[in-house]
């Protein structure tokens, strides 16, 4: 078979087929740099890495079987599998192609929110404090003012607040929100978004939105319809497993994303990443699989820390964040010596640790070096 030239009805048959091939996961643990699945290694030693809020069960078998079945598509721009990826997210989120816009990772889609409604001629950027810094990055290089809206007491954001000081530009709801993987209730949301005034866009990241499952927890991508001003940003980067792969996307009105298009880099979205977000579409296990492992090692670590004193900010994400009762960062770096890697510093935040769920055994591995540097 000619790979090469192969049609758009045939690449979606061949993705069936690899999808319905059996494929051994191969072992995805940090292991030694000269090893095709490494990642990260100090001298000879294995690093737990629990700092970046990826999934360490990786992608779907069938998105690793699609991957090594179009090498031979590497010398073809991705244009049509683009369009298949986004025929798929649009029958999944019951909207219609030209409301999905594809980028290199959520973190592409972040960055064309700030160039797009954030600048010096734009608008200011609200967000919350803490929250993820990244588009906080892009709109200050745009020479936006940047409004840090403190979270609430329970750690949701504090709507009321951002309300008060929006006036065009963007306001970015991470929901559930990273550091603190807590949720900002449903019901807040839908009244925030309601009322809040037309010439403001409103960013809701949904990065964790597969690890949430409060009943006060809601996805507002069907609000898309009715609120030209709402852009909802989503990853194949957590529950898919694809952080080094690069793919995220996002849902709004179809005039929002021809204006965020306008700042986009051609073919940003490589043909790996696109066979791999399709076919992990098309396993139906990657997402109730990724969840249950997640949950039942996220119940273990926090009850585990519960026994000895540490208290966790409700998650609803693949991270936790609680509260370690001293200055976090001598804890990150004697952690780091013990090759157990943690999240960062959150300025906000000084004496919380924000610890990505790992493996079981991972998390046996921080909880002997967390006692040992907290002894
Ligand atoms: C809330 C949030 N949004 C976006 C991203 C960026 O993800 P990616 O660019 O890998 O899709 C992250 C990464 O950790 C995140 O935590």
């Amino acid at each position: 078979m000619n790979i090469m030239s192969i049609s758009r009805r045939r690449f979606a048959q061949l993705l069936g087929v690899g999808a319905a091939a059996v494929v051994v996961r191969p072992p995805l643990s940090f292991a030694k740099p000269t090893q095709p699945d490494a990642t990260s290694s100090t001298t000879g030693g294995t690093i737990v890495r629990l700092s970046a809020n990826e999934n360490p069960y990786g992608p779907s078998p069938k998105a690793l079987k699609a991957m090594t079945d179009y090498f031979g598509l590497a010398c073809r721009y991705p244009d049509e599998h683009n369009n298949i990826l986004i025929d798929k997210l649009a029958k999944l989120n019951n909207v219609d192609h030209d409301q999905i816009l594809l980028g290199d990772g959520s973190s592409e889609i972040l960055q064309l929110c700030a160039d797009t409604f954030a600048g010096k001629d734009r608008g200011k950027l609200i967000a919350a404090d803490p929250t993820f810094e990244a588009i906080i990055n892009n709109a200050s290089v745009n020479g936006a003012e940047v409004v840090k809206v403190p979270l609430t007491n329970s750690f949701s954001h504090d709507l009321p607040k951002m309300a008060a000081v929006a006036q065009e530009g963007l306001i970015y709801i991470c929901n559930p929100n990273n550091p603190t993987a807590s949720i900002t209730p449903r019901n807040e949301l839908h009244d925030f978004i309601a009322k809040a005034p037309r010439d403001t866009m409103i960013l809701v990241d949904e990065a964790y939105f597969h690890y949430a499952d409060s009943p006060d927890y809601e996805s507002m991508i069907p609000l898309v319809r009715d609120h030209p001003n709402l852009i909802v940003a989503r990853t194949f980067s957590k529950i898919y497993g694809m952080a080094g792969l690069r793919c995220g996307y996002c849902v709004a009105q179809r005039e929002t994303i021809k204006q965020l298009r306008a700042h986009q880099m051609w073919d940003s979205v490589n043909i790996m990443a696109l066979a791999a977000a399709i076919a992990n579409l098309d396993d139906s296990n990657q997402v109730p699989s990724g969840q249950r492992l997640t949950s039942e090692a996220k119940a273990f670590t926090i009850s585990e820390l519960d026994k000895m004193g540490y208290k966790t900010i409700p998650s609803q994400a693949n991270f936790i964040m609680f509260d370690c009762k001293r200055p976090v960062v001598p804890l990150i770096q004697a952690l780091k010596q013990r090759n157990v890697q943690v999240g960062r510093l959150f300025p906000a935040l000084p004496n919380y640790m924000r610890l990505t769920i790992g493996k079981r055994n991972e998390m046996e591995t921080f909880l002997s070096a967390f006692g040992q540097v907290t002894a």
